[in-house]
């Protein structure tokens, strides 16, 4: 099963080095070309043809059966914007749940041939190498991090977190593309991990693929994470680098901030 769903979405790639236009969604942050609408459209295609019944949810409008038993969660272009400015830096990212739990995640960078694979109890691997998270104590960890695009107003807060987990870690990294941000962490090139709001189909594959590289992703004070709503993202290497974190964003963030993000359902 694995392998064909790498097939469809590395023939989904071909899409992203064709021409495209750009047009605005919310905003002006909030870009969308006509790669991501046809990346999306194929694999719609494609995984509905090779999963008769199953569901999706996907970022660019699409939204069926998604209370099936098998549930695809698709970013076409995981960091739109950096692929539309031309940064070779974004990633196709499909995850496949089963009854609410993400079995399958593959995310594939086309500009690099970067390929990130887990499937649920199998382990995680970069171009058929296994991953495994650093051992990076919290003063030597690389934070992958990021404002809340679409919502400017919880800027203040992500703001304060930043400041304080960067007197604390060894630097910050914002590359624009969770899905990747995430397989880094798999990796072992970063360490830590955190994002006010961000939407299920921009970590989902990504959550698996870190998981099984033996690192911890959350929502808000552990919360699991549902992919049905936005959420909160708290990631670490491991445990203790992970209550750490965990504890500079309590500094900030409220549960009733989190329940307010949390309660912002998606469905495509
Ligand atoms: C965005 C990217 C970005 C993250 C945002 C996401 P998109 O996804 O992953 O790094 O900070 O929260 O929404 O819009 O480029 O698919």
């Amino acid at each position: 099963m694995l392998d064909h769903i790498i097939a469809i979405v590395k023939e989904a790639a071909a899409l992203t080095r064709e021409a495209f236009s750009v047009h605005n969604k919310s905003g002006d942050a909030d870009v969308v070309t006509t790669a991501d609408e046809n990346v999306q459209r194929f694999l719609h295609e494609k995984l509905a043809c090779y999963l008769p019944g199953s569901g999706f949810v996907a970022e660019e409008g699409l939204s069926a059966a998604n209370d099936a038993d098998y549930v695809w969660i698709i970013d076409p272009i995981d960091g739109t914007m950096n692929f539309s400015r031309g940064i070779r830096h974004h990633a196709i990212s499909v995850a496949l749940a089963h009854k609410g739990e993400v079995i399958i995640g593959v995310v594939y960078a086309p500009a690099t041939d970067d390929l990130y694979v887990a499937q649920k109890g199998r382990g995680a691997f970069h171009n058929g190498k296994p991953m495994a998270v650093s051992d990076k104590p919290f003063r030597q960890g690389l934070l992958c991090t990021a404002m809340s695009l679409y919502r400017k107003e919880y800027t203040d807060v992500c703001l304060d977190i930043i400041r304080d987990a960067y007197g604390e870690c060894s630097d910050i990294r914002r590359f624009g593309t969770a899905a990747l941000e995430l397989c880094y962490l798999a990796d072992g090139l970063c360490d830590l991990y955190f994002e006010i709001r961000i939407f299920p189909w921009d970590y989902a594959a990504g959550y698996l693929i870190l998981t099984e590289a033996g690192g911890i992703l959350t929502g808000f004070a552990g919360d699991p994470l549902t992919l049905d709503c936005t959420t909160p993202l708290i990631g670490a290497n491991n445990e203790e680098n992970y209550r750490r974190l965990s504890e500079i964003v309590g500094r900030y963030m409220t549960r009733s901030l989190s329940d307010e993000i949390t309660a912002q359902r998606v469905d495509g």
